[in-house]
C-alpha cells in the first residue's frame, strides 16, 4: 500500500550520522496494533469508550478518520486518552471510502464492528501493499457462515445482516492464522445470537488485548490466548476505558537498534513475554539480554530473575540489551506469535547484515517482504533473495548512502542500518516510518543517535 502525502509539503528525510553506539533508557509507547482494533471496536459500545497509551502515529490518524466519516466521534482528551463516541442516530452512515482504506489496510477492522452494530458495512476492498498480497478471504468467509450477506460491488465489501448468528469458523489460511480477521470475527461475533467458535484464531498479545477490552465491555469470551475462542453473544455492550498493551514491535525495533550499534540500550515499560523469541534470538546472535523489573518512583531498575518466560503478560518491565562485538549469523524463521515476528524480519537482516558470516531469513507469514533487500544493498549489504528466502552474507562495514523507506518496517531497517553505517546516510520515504512509529528519530536521538529531520530537500 502506497500512501499519498497528507500534503503537498516537500518530503522530509532523515540524515543520520552512522558509527556512534546507541546508550541510554528509552519508554515503548502503546502497541499501534492493538490500538487499531480496539479503535474499530468503539463502535461497538453504547456510549464512549476511552483507550489510553493510543499511540500518535499515520494509521491511527487515518482509522480516526475513517470513524469520523462513520459518525463515530474521535478525539484526544487533555489527558491523552483517546475517546471513541458513536452517535447511534448516525448508525445509517455505513461506508468506509477507498480514499482512506486504501491508505491503511487496518481500516478493514471497522467490518466487524459495524456489521454486528449497525446490521450493515460497505468498506472498500484493501487491496494489496508493498509487502505482498493480503486477501481478506477468510474475513468474508467467516461473516458470510454466520449469516452475513456479502456482496463486492464496485470495489467495496457489501455485507449486511439483520443479527449474526454464531457458528464454527476458522481464521487460518495457507499462511497461518490471520491477525485483522481475527480481530474482525471477534469483534463481530460479540453481538451475534448464540455461540461462535474461532478455530485456528490469532493468538498475537494484540488479540488477547483487545479481547480483554471486549470482556470490559460485556462480552463473553474464553480462550483468549490459545487458537480456540468461544464467544457467548450477548445484546448490548457498553462503553469503558481500556490500556492499551505496549507496543512490542517497536520495543524490538529499539532494542535491535542497540545491537546494531553496538550500544547498551534500556527500553523500558515494555512485556518481555510478548518479545521473549527476539530476545532469545538476540543472545544467540551474542547481546547480554537482561529483564528489571522497573521501580516505582525510583531512579534506576533492579535486576530480576533473567529470564522471558511464564512473566504475567501485562506487568511491564524494563530490557536492557548491550552488545560488544559483531553479532554472530543465524537462521532466522518469521512466524506467527509466539514466533520472531514478520514486523521486524527486515530489522533482523539490517542487524545480520553486520554479521559475522551467513545467515538465512525465510518469512512465511508474507513469503515476499523483502522490498529493503534492494535499499539494504545501497549500504553495502550483501542479500540474496529468492523464493522466500533471504541469503545474508555478512560485511564487516556497511556505508552511508540515500535510500528509500518502501514501507513501514523496510523503514525502520535502513535507519537501523544507517545508525551502524560509516558516513552519513538519508532516509525519505518517512510517511511509511510515521504511520507505525511513535517519533522514532526522537526516541533514537534521545540514545545519542546523529539523527535528525530535516523538513525538505529544498
Ligand atoms: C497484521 C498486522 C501486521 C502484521 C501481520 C502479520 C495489524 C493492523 N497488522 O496484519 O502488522 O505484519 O498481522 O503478523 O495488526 N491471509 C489470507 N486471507 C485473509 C487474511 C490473511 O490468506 O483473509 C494471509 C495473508 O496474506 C498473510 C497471512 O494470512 O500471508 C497473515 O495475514 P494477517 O494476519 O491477516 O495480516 P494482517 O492482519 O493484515
Amino acid at each position: 500500500m502506497t500512501p499519498t502525502p497528507l500534503s503537498n509539503e516537500p518530503a522530509a528525510f532523515l540524515r543520520i550520522g552512522g558509527g556512534r553506539a546507541l546508550r541510554g533508557q528509552v519508554a515503548v509507547a502503546g502497541a499501534k496494533n492493538a490500538a487499531l482494533p480496539m479503535m474499530a471496536a468503539g463502535i461497538l459500545g453504547r456510549g464512549a469508550t476511552w483507550l489510553e497509551g493510543v499511540p500518535e502515529l499515520g494509521d491511527v490518524e487515518i482509522l480516526g478518520r475513517v470513524l469520523q466519516t462513520l459518525g463515530v466521534a474521535v478525539g484526544r482528551e487533555p489527558d491523552g486518552r483517546l475517546r471513541i463516541e458513536p452517535d447511534d442516530r448516525r448508525a445509517g452512515q455505513v461506508r468506509a471510502g477507498y480514499e482512506l482504506v486504501r491508505r491503511m489496510r487496518a481500516s478493514f477492522c471497522v467490518l466487524g464492528p459495524l456489521l454486528a452494530r449497525r446490521g450493515r458495512a460497505e468498506v472498500a476492498l484493501p487491496g494489496g501493499c508493498a509487502i505482498g498480497d493480503r486477501p481478506v478471504d477468510l474475513h468474508l468467509a467467516a461473516l458470510a457462515a454466520m449469516g452475513a450477506t456479502i456482496e463486492i460491488e464496485h470495489g467495496y465489501v457489501v455485507a449486511s445482516a439483520r443479527r449474526l448468528v454464531g457458528t464454527r469458523v476458522s481464521m487460518t489460511g495457507p499462511r497461518g492464522p490471520s491477525v485483522t480477521g481475527t480481530a474482525n470475527v471477534l469483534s463481530a461475533a460479540t453481538l451475534a445470537r448464540g455461540e461462535t467458535t474461532i478455530t485456528g484464531a490469532a493468538v498475537e498479545p494484540e488479540i488477547v488485548d483487545l479481547g480483554r477490552m471486549l470482556v470490559a465491555m460485556g462480552a463473553k469470551i474464553d480462550g483468549l490466548g490459545t487458537p480456540t475462542l468461544r464467544i457467548e453473544g450477548v445484546d448490548t455492550l457498553s462503553g469503558i476505558t481500556h490500556r492499551v498493551i505496549p507496543d512490542r514491535i517497536e520495543a524490538a525495533t529499539l532494542l535491535l537498534a542497540a545491537a546494531i550499534t553496538q550500544g547498551d540500550v534500556t527500553v523500558t515499560g515494555c512485556v518481555p513475554e510478548h518479545i521473549a523469541a527476539v530476545l532469545e534470538t538476540l543472545r544467540a546472535v551474542g547481546c547480554k539480554v537482561e529483564v528489571y523489573n522497573e521501580e516505582t518512583g525510583g531512579t534506576g531498575v533492579s535486576p530480576v530473575e533473567n529470564t522471558f518466560h511464564g512473566q504475567d503478560a501485562r506487568a511491564t518491565q524494563a530490557v536492557r540489551v548491550s552488545m560488544s562485538d559483531r553479532p554472530r549469523s543465524i537462521d532466522i524463521v518469521a512466524k506467527p506469535y509466539p514466533g520472531v515476528p514478520t514486523d521486524v524480519q527486515a530489522q533482523w537482516m539490517a542487524l545480520l547484515a553486520l554479521a559475522d558470516g551467513t545467515s538465512t531469513i525465510q518469512d512465511r507469514v508474507f513469503p515476499g517482504r523483502f522490498m529493503h533487500v534492494a535499499e539494504l544493498a545501497r549500504l553495502g549489504a550483501r542479500i540474496e533473495a529468492t523464493d522466500g528466502r533471504a541469503v545474508i552474507s555478512g560485511v564487516d562495514r556497511l556505508s552511508g548512502a540515500d535510500v528509500r523507506a518502501t514501507d513501514l518496517r523496510a523503514g525502520a531497517a535502513l535507519v537501523l542500518a544507517g545508525l551502524a553505517a560509516e558516513g552519513q546516510t538519508t532516509v525519505t520515504g518517512l510517511e511509511h516510518l510515521d504511520r507505525g512509529y511513535e517519533r522514532l528519530d526522537s526516541k533514537l536521538a534521545s540514545l545519542e543517535a546523529q539523527i535528525e529531520r530535516v523538513d525538505s530537500i529544498a
